[in-house]
């Protein structure tokens, strides 16, 4: 599955422990009436836990140059300690990464256990577009468009 091009987000919540999030690939556009987002996660992920708990998420799609951002979210660091030296902002109460090609908050809406993974949809409340070409993982790596 390393050979499917996916753009890179990181999925994000206001948990327990504050700000949580992971970055993600498994994510994509589910129905546009009504708007709906789908997010697969790991049953260990801890920004599951965290949207579960909100009862929200938000995506926050990276731009080329946020390859560090996708790297530090996609760590076992302590939760609170990925967004250190990361522009953020709370968004309706969600994290939302600064500068992001595309921001899109989420209502929870459905928690589906598939395998070792948790699809979770959510209705689209607020989007927002930025600037950029956006950041793609293909064959194990990061790369810029084109
Ligand atoms: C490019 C890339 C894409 C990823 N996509 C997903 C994904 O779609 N779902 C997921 O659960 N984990 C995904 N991961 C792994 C998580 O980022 C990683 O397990 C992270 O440590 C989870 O953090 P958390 O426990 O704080 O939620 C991806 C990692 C990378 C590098």
């Amino acid at each position: 599955m390393a050979m499917l091009p996916t753009g890179v987000t990181v999925v994000s919540a206001s948990g327990p422990d504050g700000p949580a999030g992971a970055t993600a690939n498994a994510v994509c556009s589910l129905s546009i009436e009504p708007m709906l987002m789908l997010a697969c996660l790991d049953r260990g992920s801890r920004t599951l836990l965290a949207v579960q708990a909100a009862n929200h998420f938000g995506v926050s799609v990276l731009h080329a140059g946020q390859e560090p951002i996708a790297r530090a979210f996609a760590t076992k660091a302590p939760v609170a300690d990925k967004w250190d030296g990361v522009g953020w902002s709370e968004r309706d109460g969600i994290p939302a990464i600064d500068d992001a090609l595309l921001w899109i908050a989420c209502d929870l809406r459905d928690v589906i256990a598939a395998g070792d993974h948790v699809i979770v949809t959510g209705e689209v409340r607020d989007l927002e577009g930025g600037k950029g070409d956006p950041l793609v993982f293909s064959g194990g790596g990061y790369r810029p468009l084109g």
